[in-house]
């Protein structure tokens, strides 16, 4: 298989991961892009930061070795604990994610935000620093949604047990009166719906991935490392998991798009 050119690299533990894939490539139509899942590997945020480093590291080498321009980031486990060793290591451009509890914040009316993320993003220090620089005056009312990334990988992102799920994990925060709750994993935007079914327009569901996607726009400008319009972009996916199951999830987020699914 030949090398994309110059595309936007972009990886995550799994499909999550495309919540931000789905951002870049509506405000970049130009660009092309390359996707790695570490389904195989799947939750990263139940393993120790030395796993999430050393497995951040290999893929970051991987896609700049297929030429990425630029390396997203795009789960916010890895970022909150990988994403200054990638800096520090290589020298293209690397853009994370991180919880969202800054607009959330600023936001909120009742001073009380929900956030929902991995129980490795929600212990790490960078989080915490974020928390109390940015949400210092707010109650962040912290909930890990184990089992919620496996639900999303399987395609049982609306099963009756995703909801009962979240329920159990979301209705506590309304009873204590949150009315943000900031999706803090980038698998999380694919339970929209079924967040819905649990808080109806009662609050603000924050998701990060159109920052993302814009940050990621405004770097490529700085670094004048925007593709030129006149040639077609491609998009090519790899996963250390399933194929199929990742054609099928990609068939349902984005039916009219050409791109190339292959195993790692
Ligand atoms: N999608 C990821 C995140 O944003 C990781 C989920 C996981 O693998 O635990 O945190």
């Amino acid at each position: 298989m030949s090398k994309i050119i110059n595309p936007i690299g972009i990886f995550d533990s799994g499909l999550g991961g495309l919540s931000i894939w789905r951002e870049i490539i509506k405000i970049l139509p130009f660009e092309s892009t390359l996707y790695y899942a570490d389904s195989a590997n799947c939750p990263y945020g139940e393993k120790s930061p030395d796993e999430i480093i050393e497995l951040s590291k290999v893929i970051t080498g991987y896609l700049i070795g297929q030429g990425a321009k630029v390396v997203v980031v795009a789960c916010n486990t890895a970022t909150t604990v990988a994403v200054e060793e990638l800096r520090r290591v290589f020298t293209v451009p690397v853009i994370g994610v991180e919880p969202a509890v800054k607009p959330a914040a600023l936001s909120s009316r009742t001073g009380k935000i929900g956030l929902l993320a991995t129980q490795g993003t929600i212990d790490s220090p960078f989080y915490r620093n974020t928390r109390e620089k940015f949400a210092a005056d707010v109650e962040v009312i912290a909930r890990p949604g184990f089992g919620l990334v496996e639900a999303v990988e399987n395609g049982r992102s609306e099963d009756k047990t995703t909801i009962e799920l979240l329920r159990r994990y979301i209705e506590p925060m309304l009873d204590s009166g949150v009315d943000r709750l900031v999706l803090g994993c980038t698998h999380y935007p694919f339970l929209i719906p079924s967040i819905k079914k649990i808080v109806g327009d009662r609050i603000e569901i924050i998701d990060p991935a159109p920052a993302v996607a814009r940050r990621c726009a405004a770097v490529l400008q700085q670094s004048a490392l925007l593709s030129d319009s006149s040639l077609l972009p491609e998009h090519r996916f790899i996963t250390s998991g399933d194929k199929e199951a990742m054609k099928l999830f990609l068939k349902t987020i984005k039916p009219n798009i050409k791109y190339i699914v292959e195993k790692a």
